[in-house]
């Protein structure tokens, strides 16, 4: 692993869950942990880059020698990134979004009197395609959370959103994927893809980085 492989490019990965308020007391989530999106800014930051890790709420300590922004909701974290997104050379989108939100959300905490009731949502703004289209793109690294056909829906993701490079992962497998210490992915290029067997997530998240740094600079 070669140091300083980033060495002047700003990086910016979004990592970790968003929550969307339902009311005071009770939002929308899923189990992403962070720890995925955290190791890849570690292995960033030793790379040599000027690394911004927009992060959901989760219980980790962010890494050294890294710039975290603290988000919430998939609104906030789609405002970070794309403020931080223009003008710098890389981006990863580890982070699960939560695709819906409440339509509205209630200011006062909802009485559970009621036997049945309707949360209608909406849908949040696709943040990793909206980097992927500004006029200036970073490189752009999108993430691929799927239980089945890893590759077509993996390859899917690459055309649909115009991504350079997906990193899918199978969550239908609890010792990888969500809030596990390993991962096991399968790197998805246009017209390439590499398997990467079962290995934790610090060690993956360098062998990324390094991956990247070369496709982006293959001349260093
Ligand atoms: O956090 P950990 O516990 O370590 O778990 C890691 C992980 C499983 C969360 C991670 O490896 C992972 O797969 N992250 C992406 C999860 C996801 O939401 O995947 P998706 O297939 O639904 O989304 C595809 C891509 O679009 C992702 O890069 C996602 O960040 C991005 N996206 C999705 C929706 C949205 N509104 N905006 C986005 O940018």
């Amino acid at each position: 692993f070669e140091t300083g492989a980033l060495a002047g490019k700003k990086v910016v990965i979004t990592a970790g869950p968003t929550r969307e308020a339902i009311d005071p007391v009770r939002y929308i989530s899923n189990h992403s942990s962070g720890k995925m999106g955290y190791a890849l800014a570690e292995a960033a930051a030793e790379a040599g880059a000027e690394t911004i890790l927009i992060s959901g709420p989760v219980s980790l300590t962010p890494p050294d020698r890294v710039r975290t922004i603290a988000v919430t909701s998939a609104q906030e974290m789609y405002e970070a990134a794309l403020h931080e997104a223009d003008g710098s050379e890389l981006f990863i989108a580890s982070a699960a979004v939560a695709d819906y939100r409440p339509v509205q959300t209630s200011q006062q905490k909802i009485k559970k009197d009621a036997a049945e009731m309707t949360i209608e949502l909406v849908k949040n703004p696709d943040i990793v395609s909206a980097v992927a289209a500004l006029a200036n793109r970073p490189f752009t690294v999108g993430f691929a959370a799927e239980t089945a056909n890893l590759e077509n829906y993996a390859r899917g993701k690459l055309e649909r959103k115009n991504l350079d490079l997906v990193i899918a992962n199978d969550v239908s497998d609890r010792t990888i994927g969500f809030n596990s210490d390993d991962n096991e992915v399968l790197v998805v290029e246009m017209n390439t893809s590499e398997a990467i067997p079962k290995i934790n997530k610090s060690i993956l998240a360098r062998q990324l980085i390094a991956k990247i740094a070369e496709m982006t600079n293959p001349t260093k």
